[in-house]
């Protein structure tokens, strides 16, 4: 009783290969100044044949239990977001239980909610350790979002990057400390503004899939960027409100990193300063699940999550998904 449920560490791990904007102006119809100037991604990291979602994951949760001065032993419960998964079947969780050496009997599934992924997986992953089923959890964002571009969109395919981040979820008994809340929801208007049509059981590959390239991310960009602001300015009045915090009460918010516009429209309709955002996506693009988490630590390595302060946690992603969630460090 009293217990909270908080971050016992964090982790994360990108793939060494830098794909500069320059360098896909060489691949596609595109500039460095247009991609800069429309969304502020100047560079992202592609991972190789050797490195799928589970290596991303596996590397960047070994780092995030380190953190926690815990081994694997000690993780009973793992839930990855991801919407590239390494293979439809198993899940990316239970490959990565296997690469980490988690313990047998460990619960691992995989969480669909493209870009708001992470968070959702977080607010399942505290609910059930929340019940006491289980000691320690590992919530794992993991992209290979490179796998799932069409190289020849330039209006996509300069926009995401492959990636992952991690933290370790536990009890803690410092009274307010913790995940004081999350706020998820869905949009049902039109599915079809960010998806990938092909592949699953409604269009398996075939010739036709193939030709027609429906394995790649189709988006109606100006659609969900005014989703993304809409959605994610709710979500975070809503959560503030439910624990009665002003703007001025948030050290930090790290939200989904997918366009720079999106976070400054963001930042003025809230009232929260721009240097209390963290932002990466200059260095990283869009890594969809992986966005989160990747930021929360290289914001926590970086000093940007002192203790006592609060964080607000802000997503947008495919379905179209949402989502917000206060932790006070
Ligand atoms: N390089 C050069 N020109 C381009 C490029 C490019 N890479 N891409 C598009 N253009 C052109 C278009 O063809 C268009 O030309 P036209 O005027 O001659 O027709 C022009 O630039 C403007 O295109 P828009 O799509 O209207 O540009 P916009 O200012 O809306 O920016 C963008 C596009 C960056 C995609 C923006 O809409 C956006 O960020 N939307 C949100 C997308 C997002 O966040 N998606 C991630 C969702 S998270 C998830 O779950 C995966």
């Amino acid at each position: 009783m009293g217990q909270s449920i908080a971050i016992l560490g964090t982790g994360s791990h990108a793939p060494a290969k830098i794909l500069s904007n320059h360098e896909l102006a060489k691949l596609v119809d595109t500039s460095d100044e247009w991609i800069t100037t429309r969304t502020g991604i100047r560079e992202r990291r592609i991972a190789g044949h050797h490195e799928p979602p589970s290596e991303l994951a596996a590397r960047a949760a070994a780092a995030a239990v380190a953190d926690a001065r815990l081994t694997p032993a000690d993780i009973d419960l793992l839930v990855l977001a991801t919407v590239t998964g390494d293979m439809p079947m198993p899940s990316t969780a239970c490959l990565v239980q296997r690469k980490l050496g988690l313990p047998d009997g460990a619960m691992c599934f995989d969480v669909n909610a493209a870009c708001s992924g992470f968070l959702y997986a977080l607010e399942v992953a505290r609910a059930l350790l929340a019940a006491g089923r289980h000691r320690h959890a590992l919530v794992v964002g993991a992209e290979k979002f490179s796998g799932f571009v069409d190289w020849q969109d330039r209006s996509t395919c300069v926009l995401f990057g492959d990636g992952a981040g991690a933290v370790v979820l536990g009890r803690t008994a410092e009274a307010g400390r913790g995940i004081l809340g999350c706020q998820l929801g869905a949009d049902a208007a039109d599915p079809a503004l960010l998806c990938i049509p092909g592949g699953g059981a409604a269009h398996p590959a075939s010739a036709h899939s193939l030709a027609h390239r429906q394995h790649f991310v189709k988006m109606k960009g100006r659609e969900v960027f005014k989703f993304a602001v809409r959605a994610m300015a709710a979500a975070a009045r809503e959560i503030l409100e439910q624990h009665q915090l002003a703007a001025d009460h948030i050290g930090c918010v790290i939200s989904h990193q997918a366009n720079r516009r999106i976070i400054e429209t963001l930042s003025a309709d809230l009232g929260i300063p721009m240097d209390r955002f963290v932002i990466n996506l200059d260095r990283y693009g869009n890594t969809s699940a992986a966005s989160i988490p990747l930021a929360l630590d290289e914001a926590r390595r970086a000093g940007r999550l002192r203790p006592g302060e609060v964080a607000l946690l802000l997503a947008f992603g495919a379905g179209l998904t949402y989502g917000s969630a206060l932790i006070r460090w």
